[in-house]
């Protein structure tokens, strides 16, 4: 692994999961990086990793901490600017689009897509200065839709799309924009996830349940296996690694098998039969 010394890279959602490891990764390679949390104690956590770890109080729907963040990046970079920007942070809304309630939909989306735009435009100052790159987490759910999870689908189809856009429009002063497409990583997102779920499920009308009921009963079953089961959070963040120091990186890189063939076969299949497969494998 090459050395980062003198690089410095703001990581979002560095608490947890794909975050922690990629912030744990790039400071162990001698970066300097500023590692987005929304407590205190993610904060004491991180620090306690490496002297390299700077924590940064960022939710990434919080303007005010976007652009506090933002000031005490630049004043710590200068004129040397920041090589990388990892837009990470991100949660998932499972409910069925019939009854999702609207605020949450509206959350989902302001934090896995307004949000990211936000953080980017007020970064972009400094990654401008030094040709950084930005990396954008997006998913294979980026890419096919299932079932249940349509508002996180829509935030990453559209992250997706707004990867390619910033690719393009920032090309000309030699920034790079790189969107990572994980497949299943072992993260707390599931767990997460589940209890965020219950908490919708509060919201939404009782005649859910026989509607929808066998098939939520089965996403929630199937997540501690995921939390345990996927690809370690660390192949992602080396994918990251990969992606900050190649000297062409990728415009997009799958990870995982799962990530891969999903790719490969769900996409190239006649949309009746992959919504008949996806239902079955539900
Ligand atoms: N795990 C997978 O299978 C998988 C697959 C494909 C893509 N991804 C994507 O990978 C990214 C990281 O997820 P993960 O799997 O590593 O899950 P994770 O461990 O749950 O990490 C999510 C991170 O995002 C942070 N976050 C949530 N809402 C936020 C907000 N409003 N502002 C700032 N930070 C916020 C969380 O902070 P708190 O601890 O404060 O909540 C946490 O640090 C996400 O974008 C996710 O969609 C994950």
């Amino acid at each position: 692994m090459s050395t980062l010394h003198g690089k410095t890279y703001v990581v979002t959602g560095a608490s947890t999961g794909i975050g922690r490891s990629t912030a744990i990764l790039l400071a162990n390679a001698g970066a300097q990086v500023f590692a987005g949390v929304r407590n205190q104690d993610a904060a004491n956590a991180l620090e306690g990793e490496s002297p390299n770890i700077r924590p940064l109080m960022l939710d990434v729907t919080n303007p005010d901490q976007i652009m506090e963040a933002a000031q005490t990046v630049s004043a710590a970079v200068k004129t040397r600017g920041l090589n990388g920007l990892i837009n990470n942070a991100g949660m998932a809304v499972a409910a069925p689009l019939e009854f999702v309630p609207i605020d949450e939909f509206r959350y989902q989306i302001e934090v896995n897509l307004i949000g990211q735009v936000a953080v980017t435009q007020a970064f972009l100052p400094c990654l401008r200065a030094a040709k950084g790159r930005i990396i954008n987490i997006t998913s294979i759910g980026g890419r096919i839709a299932g079932r249940l999870l349509g508002a996180y689908h829509a935030s990453k189809f559209a992250m997706e799309a707004l990867t390619d856009t910033m690719r393009q429009e920032l090309s000309p002063w030699g920034l790079q924009v790189v969107a990572i497409e994980p497949g299943e990583i072992a993260t707390p997102i599931w767990i997460t996830g589940t209890s965020y779920a219950d908490r919708v499920m509060e919201k939404i009308p009782p005649q859910v349940t026989p509607m929808y009921g066998n098939e939520i009963e089965a996403l929630r079953a199937s997540a501690p296996s995921k939390a345990a089961n996927g690809l370690p959070p660390e192949k992602v963040a080396a994918v990251i690694y990969r992606a900050l120091t190649a000297a062409r990186p990728k415009t997009r890189y799958l990870v995982g098998i799962d990530a891969q063939i999903g790719d490969k076969v769900f996409r190239l299949l006649p949309d009746r039969l992959r919504d008949y497969m996806i239902r079955r494998m539900m």
